[in-house]
């Protein structure tokens, strides 16, 4: 069975005024497309909340940095719509970029704080670009809850902040990162990996959860992320953008100890830059150094 699509915001509302009007709860599963297991799980976990699921597909040119990269994102939607048309989602709603951004287009939504440093330091703007979108995304659904992945957790606890400061009423869940048997997170860009680079890839989950393991048993912070960073580059992995241990609810670098915390990392594995994170239990916290 594939599944139905629609363009534009008036076809869009028509179809969730048509739910609303039989009482359906509505969630929705923003992506930029390119799906890989990791969407559908987040697909499968709405599916299992809520009475209608929306997937949008989306190439966000406000997020990218270099044009090179936006023209080089993956384009799949044929592939996506049959995957998402044998998870049973109930709608695809792939907008043009001129219908999103039309001519005159003039507000940028920007999120402070949990924006500073991590993915921001290197990559200035992506944060008001997924803000403004995703806030478009809920305005034009009209949700009830609204699903995203943990791998990009930084991204996750923006769109958190922002509904909560915009009283936007779509309720937001978190779903745990899908990983390879190996522990490599599943991610669109992993297509691009040489078989070389592949066989390198997890060893970046591999440094982080030892990392976390060793932080829950009270390893000081500053040492091991220097070690942490040592094993990445000796694996193989061209550059280390951050490998950094923060508090989980604000990202803020000082970790109280009674506090749950994250170690997030950015890393270059030839031209591919790829992201991960792992969660450290609340009474395993240390101050960071
Ligand atoms: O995570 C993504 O794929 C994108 O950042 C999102 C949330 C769909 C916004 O464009």
């Amino acid at each position: 069975m594939s599944v139905p699509i629609v363009h534009t915001v008036a076809d869009l509302r028509a179809a969730v005024a048509g739910w609303r009007a039989e009482g359906a709860t509505v969630a929705v599963v923003p992506t930029m497309g390119a799906l890989h297991d990791g969407h559908l799980s987040l697909v499968r976990a709405a599916l299992a909340r809520a009475d209608r699921v929306i997937v949008t597909l989306f190439v966000n040119p406000r997020q990218f940095n270099s044009a090179a990269d936006l023209a080089a994102y993956p384009r799949t939607e044929r592939e996506d719509a049959a995957k998402l048309g044998a998870v049973a989602a109930h709608l695809l709603y792939a907008p043009t970029p001129e219908a999103m951004y039309p001519p005159g287009f003039a507000t940028t939504v920007s999120v402070q704080g949990q924006t500073q440093g991590l993915c921001d330091a290197h990559r200035p703007g992506h944060f008001d670009g997924v803000a403004t979108v995703v806030t478009k995304l809920f305005l034009q659904t009209g949700a009830d809850l609204a699903f995203f992945g943990e791998k990009d957790f930084q991204q996750l606890q923006v769109v958190r902040r922002l509904v909560r400061d915009l009283d936007i009423p779509t309720r937001i869940v978190g779903c745990e990162t899908v990983r390879e048997a190996d522990g490599l997170a599943l991610s669109s860009r992993n297509l691009r990996l040489s078989a070389a680079e592949r066989a390198i890839a997890p060893k970046l989950a591999e440094v982080l959860f030892r990392a976390a393991r060793e932080l829950s048993a009270g390893a000081a912070p500053g040492p091991l992320l220097a070690a942490g960073r040592d094993a990445i580059l000796a694996a193989g992995f061209r550059e280390v953008e951050y490998l950094e241990f923060r508090a989980e609810d604000d990202l803020a670098p000082v970790v109280a100890p009674d506090q749950p915390a994250r170690l997030l990392a950015a890393v270059w594995l030839g031209e591919t830059r790829l992201i991960d994170n792992v969660g450290i239990p609340a009474r395993a916290g240390h101050m960071a150094e």
